[in-house]
């Protein structure tokens, strides 16, 4: 699975799973651009990886011009775009939905799904010219659904469902478009959520219980599968939401 003189855009890129990925596409010989708003992560970034390799944009994916800015950089700066990778999310609140609040829901899904749009909207035509593809980064709770979860399992829902229209709506043009769906993986952001639940002593249990594979992994995991779905190899694979769950989702539970 080869990604030389590929060029990858990757949203939240600069730590959790999203690091993990550009540290995999990186491996594997692609060029990576990466926009996330923690300047800090961006720069530990950049420290480890070459500047002729790996492109580091400051951002937010809810500012459509910040999205804008930095398809056209990457493109300025690598002369092409073969894949989107709009891996950017919070998880936060863990609440119903009747105590979300109205801020809370907004923030879920401009950041978790709204992006979506806007990486598309400039990014589409570039990946046109390459016949690229899209990686979105949605999650197991988006099918079976999590309590206590509300706005956040909504958001991953639509991912995964935007997925599939988006694989429909750009196969006559060659663009494959495919999901990536874990379970539990320990990032900064399952930490904050594990923090917020009652129980919080008992979730690191919890969390290695739920995989039938018997535990929660790091981001490696996910990120061998996203070089996979992105790569030649997966050319005939499109509207795929791929899980990568250690079985999280199987048989009946009590
Ligand atoms: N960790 C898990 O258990 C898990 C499970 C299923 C799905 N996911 C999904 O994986 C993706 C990555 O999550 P993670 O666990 O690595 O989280 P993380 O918090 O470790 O990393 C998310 C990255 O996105 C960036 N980001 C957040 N909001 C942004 C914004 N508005 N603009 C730009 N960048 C922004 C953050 O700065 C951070 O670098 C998310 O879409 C998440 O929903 C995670």
């Amino acid at each position: 699975m080869n990604l030389t003189n590929k060029t990858i855009f990757i949203t939240g890129g600069a730590s959790g799973i999203g690091r993990d990925c550009v540290a995999a596409y990186l491996r594997a010989g692609a060029r990576v651009s990466v926009l996330d708003r923690d300047e800090n992560a961006l720069n530990a970034l950049k420290g480890q990886f070459s500047s002729d390799v790996l492109l580091t944009l400051p951002g937010d994916v809810r500012q459509k011009d910040d999205i804008a800015a930095a398809i056209e950089k990457t493109v300025a700066a690598f002369g092409s775009l073969h894949v989107i990778h709009n891996n950017a999310g919070i998880a936060s609140p863990s609440k119903p939905l009747h105590e979300t609040s109205e801020d809370e829901w907004d923030s879920l899904f401009d950041i978790n799904l709204k992006s979506v749009y806007y990486t598309t909207k400039y990014g589409l035509e570039h990946l046109q010219q390459t016949r690229g593809n899209i990686l979105n980064t949605s999650s197991m709770v988006g099918e079976i659904g999590q309590n206590n979860h509300a706005a956040y399992v909504a958001s991953k829902g639509g991912m995964s469902a935007l997925t599939k229209a988006m694989a429909l709506d750009y196969a006559p043009f060659g663009i494959r478009v495919n999901a990536v769906c874990p379970a539990g993986v320990w990032t900064p952001m399952l930490r904050r959520w594990a923090g917020e639940q009652p129980n919080a002593g008992e979730i690191e249990r919890y969390l290695d219980d739920i995989h039938p594979l018997g535990h929660c992994p790091e981001g490696d995991v996910i990120a061998d599968v996203a070089v996979f779905l992105i790569s030649d190899a997966a050319r005939f694979v499109t509207g795929c939401i791929m899980p990568v769950s250690g079985g999280a989702e199987l048989g009946y539970r009590r």
